[in-house]
């Protein structure tokens, strides 16, 4: 099969490392890909938000099978784009995205579901939305509607930071488009988790358990960031809460969406806190987490490129995914300022003794190739060190081992991944 990955993070690296293993993959593309993703795939140079050169390239080069990496280009409509075609793909048409692309709507889903998530109200008003505040409990969960690159959360601690908030998004339009809309949520308390499953539309499987750190900073203190590293297996997600959460949160969405006519078909990415009366729904997102991919493509047993073509095809009901009984762990190697701002094209060394560890698989995330061919960032998350072994503490150690072979003095990791894991 001639298959192509869209996207150029380390979800997408270790994507197309998992794919390029599979016997059913004859040619691998990577649009636009990453310097890592090069030793994997062929690179072609279209951003991943540019439907229309995807369509063609998919076209013109005989494309067989897709596999979307990132958000943006499922909500802006390429899995339908490419489906009209008759091409075969793994992702979400837009109106399922819509369960990232809006929080209204994943909130409007939820209550159609009656799956369990905070109280909330939506407004494209300010007035309104502050009349509404002023009988709300602080702290309180001003959300912009759209994709905000992670930014549009604001979590007020008091009414003049919520109220500043609602006047950012819908009146000083903070986020554009992405801000016509907000919905303002009651807060919860208690740890965070996060859920993977693979859903065809008629039946939906468990992923393993896999779990980030958001926090840029050891202890999971300072500012959030896309995620910092993670692991698998995730002892906060035992068997029998991966169950409960397939009957409380996977399946009614399924067949709510199966009911507006717009089955939901990819990967569901769901955030959840563990409040005390239960599981409750922070958020959808309708594609692999990135770090949490890259333990997950590490620990996969099973073909990972039959996995994405039975979810696709519509046959995960007979569909047998298994996982290594080793644990996998993934340090991120950051640019020094991330998640503020950072400095770009700084030269990285010791990526290939890092990656000549025994079980230690170096994913590129924000790298380059210079015109004198050195390794340099140009990305906020550059490198996702991962690592096997037979826990989470023995990944651990044989992550921190090939972290320590690197040199790039630019760069930055947290030293405590995995934490509450060992
Ligand atoms: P979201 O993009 O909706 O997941 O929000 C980003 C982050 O904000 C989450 O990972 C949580 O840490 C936090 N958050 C979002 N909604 C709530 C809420 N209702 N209560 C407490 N924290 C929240
Ligand atoms: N690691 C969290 C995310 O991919 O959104």
């Amino acid at each position: 099969m001639r298959i192509l990955v869209v996207g150029s993070g380390g979800r997408e690296h270790s994507l197309c490392w998992a794919i390029a293993k599979s016997p059913l993959c004859d040619k691998l593309f990577c649009a636009p890909g990453n310097a890592g993703i090069a030793e994997e795939a062929e690179l072609v140079a279209i951003g991943a938000e540019d439907i229309e050169a995807l369509v063609v390239f998919v076209k013109t080069q005989n494309i067989d099978f897709v596999v979307v990496g990132p958000e943006g280009p499922l909500v802006m409509g390429l899995a339908d784009r490419l489906r009209e075609q008759g091409v075969s793909v793994f992702g979400p048409s837009a109106a399922a995205a819509a369960l990232e692309g809006s929080k209204a709507f994943a909130k409007e889903i939820m209550m159609e579901a009656g799956v369990p998530t905070a109280a909330y109200a939506e407004f494209s008003d300010a007035s309104a939305a502050k009349a509404y505040l002023n009988d709300q409990s602080l702290p309180i969960v001003i959300k912009a509607d759209g994709l905000a690159a992670g930014k549009g959360v604001i979590i007020a601690e008091t009414l003049s930071e919520a109220e500043q908030a609602v006047d950012d998004i819908l009146v000083a339009e903070q986020f554009g488009a992405a801000g016509a809309k907000l919905i303002i949520e009651e807060f919860m308390a208690g740890e965070e988790i996060s859920f993977f499953a693979l859903m065809d539309g008629k039946s939906s499987v468990a992923l393993a358990s896999a779990q980030d750190h958001k926090a840029v900073g050891e202890g999971d203190k300072g500012l959030n960031t896309g995620g910092m590293g993670a692991y698998s297996p995730a002892p906060a997600l035992p068997d029998a809460r991966r169950a409960e959460i397939m009957k409380l949160v996977i399946d009614p969405v399924a067949k709510a969406m199966v009911a507006r006519g717009t089955p939901f078909q990819g990967v569901l990415f769901v955030g959840l806190m563990m409040t005390t009366s239960g599981p409750k729904v922070l958020e959808f997102n309708v594609r692999f987490g990135d770090p949490e991919c890259q333990v997950l493509m590490t620990r996969a047993m099973t073909d990972v490129l039959t996995a994405l073509i039975a979810t696709a095809d519509g046959v995960l009901d007979s569909f047998d995914l298994r996982w290594k009984d080793e644990a996998a762990l993934n340090v991120v190697m950051a640019a020094e300022g991330y998640p503020g701002s950072y400095r770009k094209n700084t030269v990285i060394k010791g990526v290939r003794q890092a990656d000549s560890l025994a079980n230690v698989k170096v994913f590129h995330a924000g790298t380059a190739k210079s015109e004198n061919g050195d390794l340099v960032s140009i990305g906020g998350r550059v490198l996702g060190v991962t690592a096997t072994g037979a826990d989470v503490k023995a990944a651990q150690k044989c992550a921190y081992e090939a972290v320590d072979q690197l040199d790039w003095p630019e760069g930055f990791c947290r030293r405590d991944i995995g934490w509450r894991a060992v």
